[in-house]
């Protein structure tokens, strides 16, 4: 059973009202955001259905915020009006790992800003059966350009043992208290991952934690040791604070420590991963974690796959420490999610998981546009596309970042699906947070995709399905269209229905 509104009295004059619709706020935007300060906010809520029935939620750029609506198997034969038939098979194919976002610095800046009860409701609102239900966290290891300042856990010059190794105060008073939080919200184990941006500055080839560089030396030698020992260190620090990684990224972005970039960042090319990864990296991790570790490489866009994949994965001894590739979105409009598929042919043994998504990040946008539906059908688009050419998950960047699409501090703000404003003393979910509901509320770990023929797809009106632990099937349909559009659903097991999807909406049904 859900829970209800209930209103709890503060003081004589506060009143605390929970409620399961959006206290919806224009910013003259395409749509709206849902509002949640100390005395109004909703909660998504638990997903109800019902064995032989149907379920569908709806969210729309007219403002539905998932909202539920049942409907009925057909017991004739449809229309011919149809706009998209999905015709669902019993082949089934990859299983999901899960969904997540990333427990950045600058996340727990903004989260440590509110007042203890909205800091319960922004992590229940991602973490808890309330909320998103998110089940996977990334973990930068030290500083990136989502933190206040530029640090590592060990800047003492020489130190090869790693004796001055400490976590950062972003560590123990942000980072674990906010995980372990969420932690105690989920009825799931999170799935936590680290990803490094760079190693100490005096490890580094230009003595920098920024700009083009890499580390010292060569694979299996003193440098790239030590920095398979500060994964090990990090590993080791966080279970000691009752958080146990579920796996690592073997560097963020390696491509881009070779420009000049403006954070920290460090270069590695895949023949270096390689290297690293078994002479270094894969035995320090196995041992001091056990192999089922889940190390994952590239931690970048996909222009570069498959090649990346296969210079390391061809390698059977590298191949033999690595689980998965990370893959980031930044790209993905100039190359085709097929490279995934092609990755994920050539190695159908490994995950592939997206590890790092965010809107405004392009020069020419804005960094948060409030209440943008356009941000919401990018999330809901790529997500779909990317789960029709195999990926097992899709972890977004940082779970909360202010008005300006902040701190960072280089200045590279973005948006985030909770916006969060200390002044106001207030938090806003984006369309995006809705977007996201519809994949990750839906699709539990476990649940594995149904093949299926699309009839009548086209750009902007496209549809997948998967089978859920529970047996349910889950069907995710994305209409950019401006009228609404009437899709066919064909279940493998002769039942069919039709859902109609409304005008520039989001919609999931259950059955
Ligand atoms: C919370 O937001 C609502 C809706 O905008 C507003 O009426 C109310 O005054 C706000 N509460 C506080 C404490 O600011
Ligand atoms: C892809 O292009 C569209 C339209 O220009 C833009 O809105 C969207 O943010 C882009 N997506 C990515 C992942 O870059
Ligand atoms: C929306 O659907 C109509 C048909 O109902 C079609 O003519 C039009 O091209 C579609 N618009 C877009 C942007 O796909």
């Amino acid at each position: 059973m859900r829970r209800r509104c209930f209103a709890v009295v503060l003081s004589s004059l506060v009143i605390c009202v929970r409620s399961e619709t959006c206290f919806s706020k224009e910013f003259g935007s395409s749509s709206v955001v849902c509002l949640c300060n100390s005395t109004h906010c909703d909660d998504i809520g638990q997903v109800r259905a019902e064995y032989g029935k149907i379920t569908i939620y709806g969210s729309s750029m007219a403002g539905e915020r998932f909202q539920r609506r049942t409907a009925e198997f057909l017991h004739h034969a449809p229309g011919d009006d149809m706009d998209l038939t999905v015709s669902v098979q019993s082949k089934t194919l990859q299983e999901i790992i899960g969904f997540g976002g990333a427990f950045t610095d600058s996340a727990g800046v903004n989260w440590a800003s509110l007042s203890p009860n909205l800091q319960r409701r922004l992590l229940t609102s991602y973490y808890s059966p309330e909320g998103l239900e998110y089940n996977i966290g990334r973990v930068p290891m030290g500083g990136c350009d989502f933190s206040t300042r530029d640090y590592t856990y060990d800047d003492s010059a020489g130190d090869f043992e790693l004796r001055k190794f400490a976590l950062a105060q972003e560590d123990l008073q942000l980072k674990i208290p906010m995980i372990r939080f969420a932690k105690s919200l989920s009825e799931e184990e999170i799935f936590l991952y680290g990803s490094p941006w760079s190693a100490p500055a005096w490890m580094k080839t230009n003595g920098k934690t920024i700009g083009r560089g890499g580390l010292k030396g060569s694979p299996g030698g003193r440098y790239y040791q030590t920095w398979a020992n500060y994964f090990v260190k990090f590993y080791e620090a966080y279970r000691d604070h009752g958080l146990t990684m579920w796996g690592f990224t073997l560097q963020n972005e390696p491509t881009t420590g070779f420009l000049p970039w403006k954070w920290q960042t460090m270069a590695m090319t895949p023949y270096t991963e390689r290297e690293f990864l078994k002479k270094d990296l894969g035995p320090a991790l196995f041992k001091a974690a056990g192999s089922s570790i889940k190390i994952m490489i590239l931690d970048d866009d996909r222009v570069v796959l498959p090649y990346w994949a296969n210079a390391i994965f061809n390698d059977a001894e590298a191949n033999s420490y690595a689980a998965g590739v990370a893959v980031h979105w930044y790209k993905d409009n100039l190359t085709s999610a097929s490279v995934l598929e092609s990755t994920y042919r050539n190695h159908p043994d490994k995950f592939l998981l997206y590890t790092e998504a965010c809107e405004g990040y392009q020069a020419s946008a804005p960094a948060v546009i409030m209440g943008s539906w356009e941000r919401a059908e990018s999330y809901a688009e790529h997500i779909l596309d990317d789960l029709r050419h195999y990926i097992n998950g899709w972890v977004d960047w940082n779970l909360f970042l202010d008005t300006q699409g902040g701190p960072n501090w280089v200045g590279n703000y973005v948006d985030s699906p909770i916006i969060v404003d200390r002044d106001t003393q207030t938090f806003y979910k984006q369309p995006m947070y809705y977007a996201m509901a519809h994949f990750s509320k839906f699709l539990p770990r476990g649940s594995v995709r149904l093949d299926d023929t699309l009839v009548g797809y086209q750009s902007g009106l496209t549809a997948v399905t998967f089978l859920r632990p529970d047996k349910l099937r889950a069907t995710i349909i994305l209409n950019k269209n401006n009228s609404a559009k009437k899709v066919l659903i064909k279940d493998n097991d002769g039942k069919s229905f039709v859902v109609e999807a409304g005008a520039r909406s989001i919609t999931t049904t259950l059955r």
